[in-house]
Formats: structure tokens, sequence, C-alpha cells
């Protein structure tokens, strides 16, 4: 009987072991399905949703019990589908919105939009101040919070772990005596409760055994060992930042919705190693007569006197002041010194579109960093890229070389374009 007992108190623990990993895995699993969410809901939705606000569609907060879960992933990957076919809400909501058709996301799988409804349902279960705040500290703060809930989480999992493994053990207990009674076996006399120092004993002896010991060292080490190594890969790694900026510039507005082409403020990323950020002389422009006034009940928009203040300038009589200040925009993208990235190379010679590397700017109504700007981001891009080599100048002298070194001819510096006064001369 003994033997039963034992090989089921056995079997169960190793049950239990394996749904406490089980729990474990999933719990990061959530916090990580979130985070593709929070991404995805940045780069597809904040155009027109926000959580607690409605912008150009409803606020998002609560969606998941307003509707079900098959309805919502039908209505994302095509909502003008489904309106058409004649789903009464669907049709409901349209009309609601003026007839304001929402974008497909034909792209998007049922698993990619399911992380978003968990980033929705997390972000908006938290206090509205807490939102708020964590909205304001950009990216890296919302990752706190959610390694935070990790934590929480993981400790309150171990502790209700322990308690099933006690309650277990006591059924067990039970069980076993009352089969024994029932066999008529007496209960073992000759166990007497263990005492502590019993315990104690027994616990000194599992040390001794070799195998536990190398098993609780490996499973340290695992530990141990992937902890430092994701947060070794995550140093220096600011994908997602998004810091407050001093005037609340929106991309979304300004290349969006008015179509301002990125040249026109950025007109170095064409031409020279830096994008450049535009000087507020760039702003006014338009700002000298655009004040957004018939928001603001007549007076001139506060982010735009921002503008004003810093120039010195006085919109009544138009005039500039001798005080101006530049205005402290917050860098986003910032490579370390060590790497040389040149805009005019990447964008005016390889023809590659702002977007791949910064993301939907034209989206975005604050800027956040896209690419993880890492060097195997860099690489993986080298790797894969052909290069457009029709026209130029560059490219036809290397082929040229080629053909002259296949002939046997010496190929100079020169050759290679060493005698180019801008090789030597800046
Ligand atoms: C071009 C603007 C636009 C974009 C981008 C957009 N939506 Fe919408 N969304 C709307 C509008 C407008 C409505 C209201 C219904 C209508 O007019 O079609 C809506 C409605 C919804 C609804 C139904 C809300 C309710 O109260 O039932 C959900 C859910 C939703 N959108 C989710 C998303 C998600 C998730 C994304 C990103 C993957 C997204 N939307 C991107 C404009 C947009
Ligand atoms: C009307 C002027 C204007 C236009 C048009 C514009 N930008 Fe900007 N851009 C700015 C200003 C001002 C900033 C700095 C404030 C900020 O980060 O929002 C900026 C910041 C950025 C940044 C982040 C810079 C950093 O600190 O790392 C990127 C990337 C960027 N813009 C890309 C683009 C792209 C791509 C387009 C075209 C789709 C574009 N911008 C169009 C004015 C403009
Ligand atoms: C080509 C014209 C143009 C340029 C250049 C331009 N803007 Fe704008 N901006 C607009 C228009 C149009 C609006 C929308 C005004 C409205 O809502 O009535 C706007 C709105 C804004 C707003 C929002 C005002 C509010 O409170 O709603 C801010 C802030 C702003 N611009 C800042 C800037 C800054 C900073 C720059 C320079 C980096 C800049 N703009 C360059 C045309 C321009
Ligand atoms: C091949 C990828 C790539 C492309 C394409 C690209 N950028 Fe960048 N961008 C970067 C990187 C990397 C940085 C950070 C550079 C640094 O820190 O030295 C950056 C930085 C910036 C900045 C911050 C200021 C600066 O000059 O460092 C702005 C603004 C910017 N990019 C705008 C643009 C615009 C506008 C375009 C399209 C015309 C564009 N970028 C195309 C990779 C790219
Ligand atoms: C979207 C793809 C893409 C990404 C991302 C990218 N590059 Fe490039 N890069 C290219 C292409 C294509 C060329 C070749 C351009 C040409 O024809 O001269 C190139 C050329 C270069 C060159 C010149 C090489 C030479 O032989 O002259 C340097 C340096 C460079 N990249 C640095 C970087 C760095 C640093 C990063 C990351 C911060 C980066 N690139 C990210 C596509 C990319
Ligand atoms: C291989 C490199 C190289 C190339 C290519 C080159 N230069 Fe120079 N250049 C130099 C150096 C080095 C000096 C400084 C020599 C000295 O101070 O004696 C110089 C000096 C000069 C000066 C004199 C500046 C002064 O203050 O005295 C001029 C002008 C000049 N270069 C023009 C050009 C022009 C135009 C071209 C293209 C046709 C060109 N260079 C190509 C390396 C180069």
């Amino acid at each position: 009987m003994r033997n039963i007992s034992m090989f089921f108190r056995s079997g169960i623990r190793t049950l239990i072991f394996a749904f406490f990993i089980l729990l474990l895995s999933q719990v990061s699993a959530n916090a990580q399905s979130a985070a593709e969410g929070a991404a995805l809901f940045k780069q597809k939705c904040t155009s027109c949703h926000a959580l607690n606000q409605k912008v150009v569609g409803p606020a998002l907060k609560g969606i998941s019990d307003r509707r079900s879960e098959e309805w919502l992933i039908k209505w994302i990957k095509n909502s003008q589908a489904m309106i058409a076919s004649g789903d009464p809400e669907a049709v409901a909501l349209y009309k609601e919105y003026n007839e304001a058709a929402m974008t497909a996301f034909p792209e998007l799988s049922d698993d990619n939009i399911k992380s978003i409804l968990a980033y929705i349902k997390e972000e908006g279960d938290k206090p509205a101040a807490a939102a708020g705040a964590a909205a304001g500290g950009g990216a890296e703060a919302k990752d706190d919070e959610i390694s935070n809930l990790m934590v929480g989480g993981v400790i309150i999992l171990i502790i209700i772990a322990f308690l099933v493994i006690l309650v277990l053990n006591r059924v067990i207990g039970t069980l076993e005596s009352l089969f024994n009674k029932k066999q008529g076996i007496k209960e073992e006399a000759a166990e007497p409760k263990a005492s502590w120092s019993d315990r104690v004993e027994a616990f000194k002896l599992r040390f001794k055994n070799k195998k536990f010991v190398f098993f609780v060292v490996l499973l340290g080490l695992i530990l141990l060992g992937s902890y430092a190594s994701v947060t070794m890969w995550n140093t220096g790694v600011h994908q997602g930042y998004q810091p407050v900026q001093p005037i609340k510039f929106s991309h979304q507005l300004h290349a969006g919705v008015n179509q301002i082409s990125c040249q026109y403020c950025h007109s170095g990323a064409f031409t020279s190693k830096n994008a450049s950020i535009p000087s507020l002389n760039v702003c006014m422009n338009c700002h000298n007569y655009v004040q957004a006034t018939e928001k603001y009940n007549g007076q001139i928009s506060p982010e735009i006197a921002k503008i004003y203040k810093a120039l010195d300038y006085n919109p009544d009589t138009k005039e500039y002041g001798d005080n101006p200040k530049p205005v402290e925009w917050i860098r986003i993208h910032n490579l370390p010194d060590l790497a040389y990235f040149n805009h005019a190379q990447h964008v005016a010679v390889a023809g590659i579109e702002c977007q791949k590397c910064h993301g939907p700017i034209q989206n975005m109504e604050e800027v956040y960093q896209y690419a993880p700007l890492t060097m195997k981001w860099c690489i993986n891009c080298h790797r894969e890229t052909e290069v457009n080599h029709k026209d130029n100048g560059y490219y036809d002298k290397l082929i040229a070389a080629h053909e002259q070194l296949k002939k046997g001819e010496k190929v100079t510096a020169a050759v290679l374009g060493g005698l180019e006064c801008g090789k030597c001369h800046y």
C-alpha cells in the first residue's frame, strides 16, 4: 500500500512542478503579449483612437466588456466588410460616427489582435492618474510597470502553488489513512510525528544527495543566466522611447493630415549626415498666421504661443524682441559616438524611405523610437537590401575598376575616385 501512495505522491509532485512552471511561463507570456499589443496599438491605432477619450474613433477603454472577442477580431480585420454584411452592431456604430470608415487591418493575425486587446485591457484597468503618469513618463515607465506587474504576479503564484501543495498533501494523508482503515491495516504506529530536528536533519540529508544539489545549482544557473542575458541584450536599447517634448508638436497633424513633406523640415536627411531638427523660423512660415484661435475661444493656442515666447515675438505688434531662446527638443534617436550613420547615403543614394527606419511617423502624435537601432538591426538590413547601382558614379567606377582588374591592368587610388576634391576637402 505504501508503494501506491508513494507513487501517487511523487506523481502529484511532478504534476505540481509542471503546473507551476506552466503558470510562470503564462505570466511572462501575458506580459509579453501586452507589450507586443502596446507596440501595435501605437503603430496602427493611435492616429484615430485613444483609451480614455474619443478621437476620430471611440475611446477603447473597456472595449472587451462591450463587445465579444470574436466580433472585435472581425471588426478590426475589416470593419467595412462587416458593415456591408449588415451586422446590426457594426452598422449602428458606423452611423453613430457619421460613416467615418476605419482602416482595415488584414495584416493583423488573430493573435496580434488579441495582444492589442490585452494591452487595452491592461492599460484601461489602471487608475486614471496612473495611466496619465505612464503616458507622460513615456515607454520606459510603462515597461517598468509591466515588469512590476510580472514580479507581483509571480510572487502571488508562488504563494498559491505553495498552498495547493499543502492542501494536496493533507488530502493524500487523509485518503491514505481512510484506505488503510478500510483494508484493516493498522496505522504504522512506529512512525511517530517527525520532530523539527528530524525534519531539519532530513532537509540536510537532501543536500548530501549529489543529484539534488546538482539540480538546484543548475536551476539557479539557468534562472540567473537568462536574467543576465536579457538585461545585457536590452542595455542601451531604447526602442519605444517617447519623451514628452517642450512643445506639443504633432507629426500626425503636420506630416499626416496637412501632408507637409519631411524634406520641408528635415532637409538635411537628403543632403548630409544629420537629418536635423528645423529651427523655429521654419514654423513661423505658417504660424505667423496659423494660431488655431478657433479652438481656444479666440485666444492664441497656448502651444503656438510657446513658439512666440521662444522667439521673443510679439504677435500683436508682429515684432521680434532681442532675447530669443532655442526650444530644447529632447533628442529621441541617438547612436553612440562609436558608430557612424549618414542619412544622405541611405535616403538619397540608397533611396530608403524614412518610414522604413522611423516607422509611421505621419501617424504619430508624439514621436517614439520605432527601430531598435542595434548593430544587429543595421547589419540585417545591409545583408538583405540590394544596392541600387544604376546612375551612380561611385558604383560605375567600381565596376570599371573590376573590369580593369579582370584584364590584368593595375588599379590606382585615382581610378577609385581618389582625385575627387571632396574626398580630401570638406
Ligand atoms: C483611420 C482611423 C482609424 C484607425 C487607424 C483605427 N480605427 Fe478603429 N475606429 C475608427 C472609427 C471612425 C470607428 C467608429 C466606427 C466607424 O465609423 O467605422 C472605429 C471603431 C473601432 C472599434 C469599435 C469601438 C466600439 O465602441 O465598439 C474598435 C474596437 C476599434 N475601432 C479598434 C481599432 C484598432 C484596434 C485599431 C488599430 C489596429 C483601429 N481601430 C484603428 C477609426 C479608426
Ligand atoms: C513641420 C515640420 C516637420 C515636418 C513636416 C516633419 N517633422 Fe519630424 N520633427 C519636427 C520637429 C520640430 C521635431 C522635434 C520634436 C519631436 O520630436 O516631435 C521632429 C522630430 C522628428 C524625429 C525624431 C528626431 C529625434 O529626436 O530623434 C523623426 C525621426 C522625424 N521627425 C521624422 C520625420 C519624418 C519621417 C517626417 C515626414 C513623414 C517628418 N519628420 C516631418 C518637425 C517636422
Ligand atoms: C506648412 C505650414 C506649417 C508649418 C511649417 C508648421 N505648422 Fe504647425 N500647424 C499648421 C496647421 C495648419 C495647424 C493646425 C491649426 C489648427 O488646428 O487650426 C498647425 C498646428 C500646430 C500646433 C497645434 C496647435 C493647437 O493647439 O492645436 C502646434 C503646437 C504646432 N502646429 C507647432 C508647430 C511647430 C513647432 C512647427 C515648426 C517645427 C510647425 N508647427 C510648423 C501648419 C504648419
Ligand atoms: C536607414 C535608416 C534610416 C532612414 C532611411 C532614415 N533615418 Fe533618420 N535616423 C536614423 C538613425 C540611425 C538615426 C540616429 C542617428 C544618430 O544618432 O547619429 C536617425 C536620426 C534622425 C533624426 C534625429 C536628428 C538627427 O539628424 O540625428 C531625424 C530628425 C531623422 N532621423 C529624420 C529622418 C527623415 C526625415 C528621414 C527620411 C527623409 C530619415 N530620418 C530616414 C535612421 C534612418
Ligand atoms: C533599411 C536598410 C538599412 C538600414 C536599417 C541601415 N542601412 Fe546602412 N546602408 C543601406 C544600404 C542599402 C546602403 C548602400 C547605400 C549605397 O549604395 O551607398 C547602406 C550603406 C551604409 C554605409 C556605407 C557603406 C559603404 O560601403 O560606403 C554605412 C557606413 C552604413 N550604411 C551604416 C549604417 C548604420 C550604422 C546603420 C544602423 C544604425 C545602418 N547603416 C542601417 C541600408 C540600410
Ligand atoms: C588626395 C587628396 C586631395 C585631393 C583629391 C584634392 N586635394 Fe586639394 N589639397 C590637399 C592637401 C593635403 C592640401 C594642403 C596642402 C598644403 O597645405 O600644402 C590641399 C590644398 C588645396 C588648396 C590650397 C588651399 C590653401 O589654403 O592653400 C586648394 C585651393 C585645393 N587643394 C583645391 C583642390 C581642388 C579644387 C581639388 C579637386 C580638383 C582638390 N584640391 C583635390 C589634398 C587634396
